[in-house]
C-alpha cells in the first residue's frame, strides 16, 4: 500500500524514512507548504495525492486541528484510509471522523496520538471488547515529564529543562499545550473514548507544571516525593466518566517514579485483566513514527477502528474523585484551604490539604490565581 504523508517535520521525516523498509507499506508522496517542494517526493497539491489512484492511505502528521480536519475528511471521502499522530485533532474531532470513516469503509487510526510507541489505545480497544475497563491513566506528556525528571535529578531549572525538550523534538511546536497539560488532557480524552464509548468535552480538569520552581522540586525531594504530571480516568461511582490532569507527588518505589526521561507510562485496569502497564518513549521523531507505522500495517490486517461506532461526545464528572494535596501559595491566603498540616516561610505557606474532590481544589486555586495569587498544587496520592 502507498502511503502519502501529509507534514514533513519532525514526525514526517521519521513516518517517511520507516516507509522505506516497511513490509507492505511503500512510500509516496508528502505534503508540503507551496514553495518547499524542494526534492522530487514533495508536492503542495492534496488534490493531487487525493487523485491518485496507487495511494491507499494517508498519514497525517502535520498536527493543529485545521487544516488537518479539512484534509482528513477530503482523503476519507476519496477512499484513501486516514492515520493521523494528530490528538488535538481526534479530540476535537474524533466522533465526525470515525462516523465519516464508517459511512466511506476506510480506516481511521490514531495510535501515534496517545503514548507516541506506547501501543496504549491499540490495546485498550482490544481490551475493552471482553473486559471492563474501570480505570485509565499514567504519564502521558513525554514533554513534562522530561522536564520534571531533570528539574529533579539534574537541579535544572524549569526554562533550561523546556529549550530542552524543545531542542529535543519533544514539546509542540507551541509547547503551552504540554506544559499548561492540555496535551495530556486530549490523551485522556481518547482514551476514555476508546474505553467507554465516550468523548469527554466538558467538565474536564487540567492543571500543568507552569507553576513549579526549583524550590518545589527541592521540597518535596527532601520529603522523599517525586513529582510527575499524571493523567486519570475512569467510570465514576454512578456510572460517569472522570478525566482529568494534574502533577502527583509519589513515593519513591511507585511504577511513575521510574518513568524517566520522555517516556511515557499507560496504564489501564481491567476487571478480570487486572493492572496493565505500558511504558515507552511517548514523544519524539522516531517512537511517534513508530507508532504511526503499527497503524499503516494493521490496515494491512484489516485493522479499521479504535472508536466503536457508537462513541459520541459528552460531559466528564470529576465531582466524585478525592484525596489531600500539597499547595504552595501566599502564607496570607493559607486559611483559603482545608489543611491538615502548613508550613510558613518567607510569606510562602506549604500545605497539606484534607481529601477534598478534584473538582473542589481545581477551581479553589482558579479563585485564587484570580485574585493574583502565586499557587502550585500536586495531588499526593500515597
Ligand atoms: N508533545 C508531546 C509530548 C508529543 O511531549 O508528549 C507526543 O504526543
Amino acid at each position: 500500500m502507498k502511503v502519502a504523508v501529509l507534514g514533513y517535520g519532525t514526525v514526517g521525516v521519521g513516518v517517511y524514512g520507516m516507509l522505506a523498509n516497511a513490509a507492505g507499506l511503500e512510500q509516496g508522496p508528502v505534503l508540503v507548504r507551496p514553495g518547499k517542494e524542494n526534492e522530487p517526493f514533495k508536492v503542495s497539491s492534496l488534490a493531487a495525492i487525493l487523485e491518485d489512484p496507487t495511494v491507499g492511505a494517508v498519514a497525517e502528521v502535520m498536527g493543529g486541528v485545521e487544516p488537518a480536519f479539512t484534509y482528513a475528511c477530503a482523503a476519507m471521502r476519496a477512499g484513501k484510509h486516514f492515520v493521523t499522530s494528530n490528538k488535538a485533532l481526534v479530540a476535537a474531532k474524533g466522533v465526525e471522523l470515525n462516523r465519516l470513516a464508517r459511512e466511506q469503509g476506510v480506516a481511521f487510526l490514531f495510535s501515534a496520538a496517545c503514548g507516541g510507541a506506547v501501543p496504549f489505545l491499540h490495546n485498550l480497544a482490544l481490551a475493552r471488547e471482553s473486559d471492563t475497563i474501570l480505570s485509565l491513566g499514567g504519564i502521558l506528556n513525554g514533554t513534562t515529564n522530561y522536564m520534571l525528571d531533570a528539574m529533579q535529578r539534574l537541579g535544572l531549572d524549569y526554562a533550561d529543562v523546556l529549550a530542552d525538550a524543545q531542542r529535543l523534538g519533544y514539546a509542540e511546536a507551541d509547547p503551552t499545550a504540554d506544559v499548561s497539560g492540555l496535551d495530556a488532557l486530549r490523551k485522556i480524552m481518547l482514551a476514555c473514548a476508546v474505553a467507554y464509548d465516550l468523548l469527554p468535552t466538558e467538565g474536564l480538569l487540567n492543571e500543568g507544571i507552569e507553576s513549579i520552581t526549583a524550590a518545589d522540586v527541592a521540597h518535596f525531594q527532601a520529603r522523599g516525593y517525586t513529582c510527575r504530571l499524571v493523567v486519570s480516568g475512569g467510570r465514576s461511582a454512578d456510572g460517569g466518566v472522570y478525566a482529568y490532569v494534574e502533577p502527583v507527588l509519589l513515593r519513591a518505589g511507585s511504577p511513575e517514579c521510574s518513568v524517566l526521561e520522555n517516556y511515557n507510562m499507560a496504564r489501564y485496569e481491567g476487571q478480570c485483566a487486572g493492572s496493565i502497564v505500558l511504558m515507552g518513549q511517548g514523544a519524539g521523531r522516531w517512537p511517534t513514527a513508530s507508532a504511526v507505522l503499527r497503524d499503516l500495517s494493521g490496515i494491512l490486517r484489516g485493522e479499521r477502528s479504535m472508536f466503536s461506532a457508537a462513541c459520541a461526545e459528552g460531559a466528564a464528572d470529576n465531582g466524585g474523585s478525592v484525596h489531600g494535596y500539597y499547595v504552595r501559595l501566599p502564607a496570607a491566603l493559607a486559611g483559603a484551604l482545608p489543611a491538615e498540616s502548613v508550613e510558613k516561610e518567607g510569606g510562602i505557606a506549604r500545605l497539606i490539604t484534607a481529601p477534598m474532590s478534584v473538582k473542589a481544589m481545581h477551581e479553589a486555586v482558579k479563585a485564587l490565581r484570580a485574585q493574583g495569587a502565586a499557587v502550585f498544587f500536586a495531588a499526593i496520592k500515597e
